[in-house]
């Protein structure tokens, strides 16, 4: 599939730069706290496993996905989970992973979900944030990079399931 016209917002070297740098935020943070990472499917799995593969303290790592209405590039809300964790967090300390933080519908439902089960405590790190298009305050200790309000793909985002595996960040012009 041609890649639709675009151009580069984040190159690879400023992702590598920028995720070692959060990975050791992190590690500052949740060394002491065996933390359970979890990774939102499908987005975040690159973002995810570049990150722990910096970690130098004892953590888990789980999985969740959901799935939500929308097209490919607008989302209206959250439909179901798809697939539940499959750890216990009562108790324990959570880091949730996610690619990018639109209006924060689906950070938000997360966080809502993963409360009623009464983690110690929540804590966000996601890739990407669009600022502007916020209707869900949600606290995010570690963001990655601020993005314009367009399209974005690459480093483990699609477009109708697509170019995931771009090593960069590509704005697309709908
Ligand atoms: P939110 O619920 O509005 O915050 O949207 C978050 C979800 O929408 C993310 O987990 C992505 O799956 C998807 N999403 C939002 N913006 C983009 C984008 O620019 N590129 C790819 N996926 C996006």
């Amino acid at each position: 599939m041609e890649l639709p016209h675009h151009k580069i917002l984040i190159s690879k070297e400023k992702i590598i730069q920028r995720v070692a740098q959060l990975a050791k935020d992190i590690s500052d943070e949740m060394k002491d706290e065996n933390p359970l990472v979890v990774v939102v499917l499908k987005g975040a799995f690159i973002f995810a496993s570049d990150l722990v593969r910096r970690f130098d303290f004892p953590h888990q790592i789980d999985f969740i996905s959901i799935s939500s209405y929308g097209n490919a590039t607008k989302t209206t809300g959250v439909a179901k989970i798809l697939k539940d964790l499959d750890e216990p967090i009562k108790g324990r300390t959570v880091l949730l992973v996610e690619d990018i933080v639109d209006t924060g519908l689906t950070l938000n439902y997360l966080y809502q979900l993963f409360n009623i089960r009464k983690p110690k405590k929540i804590e966000v790190a996601v890739f990407l944030s669009k600022m502007a298009r916020r209707e869900y305050q949600i606290p995010i200790k570690f963001i990655g990079f601020e993005v314009p309000d367009n399209f974005v793909v690459g480093y483990g985002l699609d477009y109708k399931q697509q170019y995931r595996s771009l090593p960069y960040i590509i704005g697309i012009d709908e």
